[in-house]
Order: C-alpha cells, then structure tokens, then sequence
C-alpha cells in the first residue's frame, strides 16, 4: 500500500494496521531511513480516522528491533548524534501519543533503540524467545532513544539502572514478572494474539478508547490532583457523545452495544 523499503505497513484486518520493521538481514536495526519511514507511517495511521488498534513488530523469527544501525552510527559527528536521537525521539513521542492503542509484538531481540521503540508503544506483548536489553554503554554511548527515561518509568529506577549500566538483557519471562511485557506467547502465535486483542478493543466504544490513552499518557507526568481534574472533564465530555447513550442503553435493555 505504500513505497516504503525498510517498513511495511498493512491493514491486516478491518480497522487494524500492522507495522513492520523490515531489515531482517540486520536484525531490523533502525537507521535515519527507517526512522523517516516510521514517521511517515505513523502518520499515515494517524490521519486515517476508520485505524482502531496498530500493532507493532519486526520481520523475521530473530529480532524485533536489534537497535539503532551502528554501522551507520559509528561515524557521525556529535551534532550527526544529536540529530539523529531527536528524529527517532520525535517520532517514537509521535507513535505513543496516536491517539488509538499501539500493541508492541516483540518477537526476539529488542535491544537499545529497539526495547526503546517497544516500550513506546502501549503495552508489549513478546514471544517466548524475546529478549529485552539497552547495551549501548558497551559501545561506549549512552541510551539516545528515550530508554534511559522510559525505562525507569516501566520497571522502576533500581531495576532500569542496573540494565541500563551493565547491559544486561531480561528474557521475556522476567520482562514479564518486571512490568515491562503483559503477556508471553509461543512466536507462532504473537500476531495471532496481538489481532486478538486489538478485536477485543474495537469492540469498546471508540472515543472512550481514544480518551482513555489520552488519560493515562497525558496523566501520568501530571500530578494526581490536576491528572484526576482532566479524567473528571473527559468523563464528562463521553456524554455528549452518542457512545455514551448507545452503550449505556444497550446495558440497560441487555443487548450489546453498537459502537
Ligand atoms: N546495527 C547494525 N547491524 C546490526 C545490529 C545493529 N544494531 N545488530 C545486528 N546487526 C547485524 C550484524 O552486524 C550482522 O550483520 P552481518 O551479517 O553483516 O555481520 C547481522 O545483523 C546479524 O547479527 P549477528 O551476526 O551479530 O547475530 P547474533 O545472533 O550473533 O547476535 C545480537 C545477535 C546479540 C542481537 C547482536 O547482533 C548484537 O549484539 N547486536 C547489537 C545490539 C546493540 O548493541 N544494540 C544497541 C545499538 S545502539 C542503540 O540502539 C543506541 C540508541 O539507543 C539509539
């Protein structure tokens, strides 16, 4: 559906696209192109209004995302670095703030920009051979892709340090048991899964879904008291929507809702 050569974007289902890094040879790793692609991509998903849930994967059995391209990396100039970091920032800020759910398939390596693409997404689904990692102080830079912030926001700061200073990777069982990932499945099912869930979310009226993301992304950097004041004004605004009434009479009259 579109001219892109290091992604694929797909319908895969009414309503659901799919997003695939797709450099399978480099384990998917993230150069500037790839990244001008995303962002092209998401915005694609963005200004389609009938997109309810994007999932987010990497071709291939090995790798979700092996990081950004150091070969490409291992020559640029400070100012190069900086670019690059707030291109792939900016649109990594883009994905997590589509006002539809974002669904990570992690289906094996996700290290350093790649855990980084994961964890911008809304919730991380992995296959049993995942493995979760920002190795980047090996090569001597910091994390340049969000993960030294989002990180400790996911697993907790003593947790995100001692990944983020030793390298070490957690497999997806521990991912799981550290908040990072919600589910593991065995690899032959990960999509399978995933469009499970993104048809369980259609199912929910749209614009309290979309309201819900704009809650908890908007909410958490703001304190409790002005956060909860936002829930209260777009828990009242649903009711000028004729979700609200559709819903709501179709629990009444014990029927299910068309949204
Ligand atoms: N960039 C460029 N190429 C990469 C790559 C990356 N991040 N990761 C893997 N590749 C390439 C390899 O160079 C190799 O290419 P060739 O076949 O041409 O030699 C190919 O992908 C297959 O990789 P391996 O042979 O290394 O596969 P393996 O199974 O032996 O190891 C691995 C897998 C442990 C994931 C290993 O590839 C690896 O450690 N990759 C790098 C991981 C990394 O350091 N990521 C962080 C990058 S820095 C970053 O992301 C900064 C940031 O925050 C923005």
């Amino acid at each position: 559906m579109n001219n892109f050569e290091n992604i694929i974007l797909e319908q895969i289902e009414s309503q659901v696209y799919c997003l695939t890094i797709n450099r399978p040879k480099v384990l998917n790793a993230l150069n500037q192109q790839t990244i001008t692609e995303l962002q092209a991509a998401i915005q694609i998903v963005a200004t389609d209004a009938s997109a309810r849930v994007l999932l987010v994967t990497g071709s291939g059995e090995k790798a979700f995302v092996a990081g950004a391209d150091i070969k490409q990396m291992q020559a640029l100039a400070p100012l190069e670095a900086k670019a690059f970091s707030e291109q792939a920032l900016a649109t990594f800020r883009r994905l997590e703030m589509l006002d539809i759910p974002v669904i990570g398939l992690v289906n094996g390596f996700a290290l350093g920009g790649g855990c980084e693409l994961a964890m911008s997404c809304d919730f991380i689904f992995a296959s049993e051979n995942a493995k979760f990692g920002q190795p980047e102080v090996s090569l001597g830079v910091t994390a340049g892709f969000g993960g030294s912030q989002r990180l400790p926001r996911l697993v907790g700061r003593a947790m995100a340090m001692e990944m983020l200073v030793s390298g070490r990777m957690l497999d997806a069982q521990e991912a799981k048991q550290r908040g990072l990932v919600n589910h593991v499945y065995p690899q032959a099912e990960l999509l399978e899964q995933g469009l499970k869930m993104a048809k369980k979310i259609i199912k929910n009226g749209p614009v309290a879904v979309k309201l819900t993301k704009e809650l908890v992304q908007r909410g958490q950097d703001l304190d409790l008291e002005n956060a909860c004041a936002m829930e209260s004004n777009l828990f009242g605004l649903c009711f000028a929507t004729d979700e609200q009434s559709e819903g709501m009479s179709a629990f009444l009259d014990k029927r299910s809702a068309k949204f």
